[in-house]
């Protein structure tokens, strides 16, 4: 049972671990490819839409499933108008993994050609994408450059984890300048996923983006913050504002999330020039725990039903560039 404490001797029952598996379980089917939940019929036939979804994908829509999902349907409704939720990790305090066990992925074109490090843009406006460890699950793969284009190096650091005080250390940038990094693409606010949120490059943290027209515009918070940081470029999520320092891990620049934007551990073959995904260190997007309890080996939920892993290639494609000028 997971409670919500709200004052002394307080507890709020908020959801049961029942209820938690299977939310979590319908959020993974939202966001499959395969299974994808139309957000055009959901706003057109609401929750019966929602029901009949649930009960094809997930399992029958019982009596006490049905009072649950109308429980959420404000939330099922918010999010997936705006990219589908990760499910109630928002809810459930995070703990800090580093998972290594998770296949080691080469990361391809759409051909199937190995990406060669070398030739990533360095501040590309384009939303570069792979996913991993599953499939639907998207990452950011950036090539980060100073304000005038030349590629930084990303030093190993501290991140810290503002919902709980806690630090992981991420490993820093890799490739020929050791400029190249990835990020899941999940904003961990209520996870908006790209073109929702987006990385900006040194050419858009501007005072013009705070009266460009939508998406690409950034808040006023997210530019003094990149101020502050003394960061040229960030990832910003348009769903609420959340700001991301994509030079120091993932680490949170403004609000609403209380969580970095966990990263893939990369490796890079110099002798190649390949690059590869060989695991994940922030808040834990893993474990998932097949009944709802983290699992005590992460790589478990590779085989459960929350989805397929992507194996031992992953497709990096480019998405939508959101910038309107
Ligand atoms: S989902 Fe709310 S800021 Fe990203």
């Amino acid at each position: 049972m997971i409670k919500f404490r709200l004052g002394k001797g307080e507890e709020r029952e908020i959801l049961d671990y029942s209820n938690l598996t299977f939310f979590r379980k319908l959020a993974s089917k939202m966001r499959d490819p395969k299974t994808r939940f139309d957000v055009k019929e959901f706003v057109s036939k609401g929750e019966d839409y929602l029901f009949n979804y649930t009960n094809k994908n997930v399992g029958s829509v019982d009596e006490k499933r049905r009072k649950f999902l109308k429980s959420l349907i404000f939330g099922i409704a918010a999010a997936a108008v705006v990219g589908i939720i990760p499910g109630v990790r928002v809810l459930v305090p995070p703990t800090v993994t580093v998972t290594t066990g998770f296949p080691k992925s080469l990361l391809v074109d759409s051909s199937g050609n190995p990406i060669k490090a070398s030739s990533l843009p360095v501040n590309s406006p384009y939303i570069i994408i792979f996913e991993y460890p599953m499939t639907g699950e998207p990452n950011f793969l950036i090539n980060l450059g100073d304000s005038s284009g030349k590629p930084v190096e990303i030093q190993p650091t501290k991140v810290v984890v503002p919902q709980t005080g806690k630090t992981y250390d991420f490993p820093g940038g890799v490739g020929p300048n050791k400029s190249i990094v990835a990020y899941s693409a999940i904003c961990q606010h209520l996870g908006c996923t790209p073109p929702y949120i987006h990385f900006y490059p040194p050419s858009y943290v501007n005072p013009r983006q705070l009266t460009a027209s939508e998406p690409d515009q950034l808040t006023a918070a997210a530019l003094l913050a990149a101020k502050e940081a003394n960061v040229p470029a960030l990832i910003h999520c348009d769903c609420h504002g959340s700001t991301y320092d994509p030079y120091h891990g993932g680490a949170v620049l403004t609000g609403p999330t209380v969580r970095p934007l966990p990263s893939v551990i990369l490796e890079w073959d110099s002798s190649t020039d390949y690059l590869y995904a060989i695991g994940s260190v922030g808040v834990a997007t893993y474990p998932n725990g097949s009944n709802g309890i983290p699992s005590q080996d992460p790589t478990d939920d590779l085989s459960s039903s929350f989805g397929s892993p992507v194996g031992d290639k992953t497709t990096v494609t480019e998405t939508e560039n959101p910038f309107s000028s």
